[in-house]
């Protein structure tokens, strides 16, 4: 989460509310064509996707970075992306959270909502949580100020000395504080926690907004053997209530939360399947893992 986007975030009255007036009144929006109204805080999985790229492309300066790019992430899934430097990778998480606008193509959240109809921080808001590689939590504040602050966040409420959690607040905290194994240091510093414990806070101030979708960039890189251990079983644990896209070079990493696989090479999906599968395949070797 970037201070930008928090800002952003105290501005913001019921979003939800006014997209779905939105989506209701003009008559070009999906939902209106499928009949079915936006629910506020709902988002339509009844065709199994929560997520939904087709043919979509964007240049800079006449480079093709992504190329008529088609993908899909069942609810709940855990989905990892793998590819060489400069496939593409952190520019479609550029394009599904709004910072990079495609020059064609679709991307859909669920069956209803047009994602290139709303803007970063609406989209951000509507459960679509995003993690850059590098972590940015305010390291003067305690882990617990820090997951408190994500919390203020969500309410659209302004930082104020006299925001106190209710209890239902509290207890997701406790629970978040738990997932992310930082329970032990609630009063640490965010600045004297490890890379590790730092990337775990940075996902636990995502997870205290409960996002739908988590996209997690490169988040094992930097980490010691046994924090990118606990970053796997955390990912493991959280697939089913949240689907997760994960781009990751580290092949054990993937190793171990793999499920499906999507090999992104020169903006497109070069191969789909299994880890086995897409390691077994001539293309991915060449391009990706090498002889
Ligand atoms: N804002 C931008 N302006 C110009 N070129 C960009 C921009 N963002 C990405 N690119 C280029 O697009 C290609 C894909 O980059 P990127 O999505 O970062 O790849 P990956 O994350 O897979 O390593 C690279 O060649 C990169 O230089
Ligand atoms: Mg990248």
């Amino acid at each position: 989460m970037t201070p930008d986007l928090m800002d952003e975030g105290a501005r913001r009255v019921s979003a939800y509310a006014r997209l779905a007036a939105r989506d209701k009144t003009e008559s070009g929006g999906r939902a209106a064509a499928t009949g079915r109204p936006v629910v506020p805080g709902e988002v339509d999985v009844a065709h199994g996707r929560i997520l939904y790229l087709e043919d979509v492309s964007v240049s800079f300066d006449g480079f093709r970075a992504i190329n008529r790019l088609s993908l899909d992430i069942a609810p709940g899934e855990l989905r990892c992306i793998i590819g060489p430097n400069g496939a593409g990778k952190t520019t479609m998480m550029d394009i599904i959270t709004g910072k990079t606008r495609p020059d064609e193509g679709t991307v859909f959240f669920g069956s209803t909502i047009d994602l290139l109809r709303y803007k970063e921080a609406e989209i951000a808001q509507m459960g679509i949580g995003r993690k850059f590689q590098k972590p940015t939590v305010f390291e003067q504040l305690t882990v617990y100020e820090n997951l408190e602050l994500a919390l203020k966040t969500d309410k659209g409420v302004p930082a104020s000395v006299f925001f106190r959690p209710s209890s239902g607040d509290s207890d997701r905290l406790a629970q978040v504080l738990r997932t992310i194994h930082l329970a032990g240091s609630v009063n640490r510093p965010a600045g004297t926690l490890s890379h590790g414990q730092k990337q775990w806070l940075e996902i636990g101030m995502l997870l205290m907004q409960d996002p739908k979708l988590l996209l997690l960039d490169e988040p094992v890189a930097g980490m010691t053997d046994e924090e990118t251990e606990r970053t796997a079983e955390l990912f493991l644990s959280l697939k089913g209530r949240h689907s997760l896209m994960v781009v990751e070079h580290d092949m054990s990493f993937i190793k171990t939360i793999s499920e499906k696989v999507t090999v992104l090479h020169e903006g497109s999906v070069l191969a789909e399947g299994s880890l086995e599968e897409v390691q077994a395949d001539e293309r991915v070797i060449e391009v990706y893992l090498g002889r």
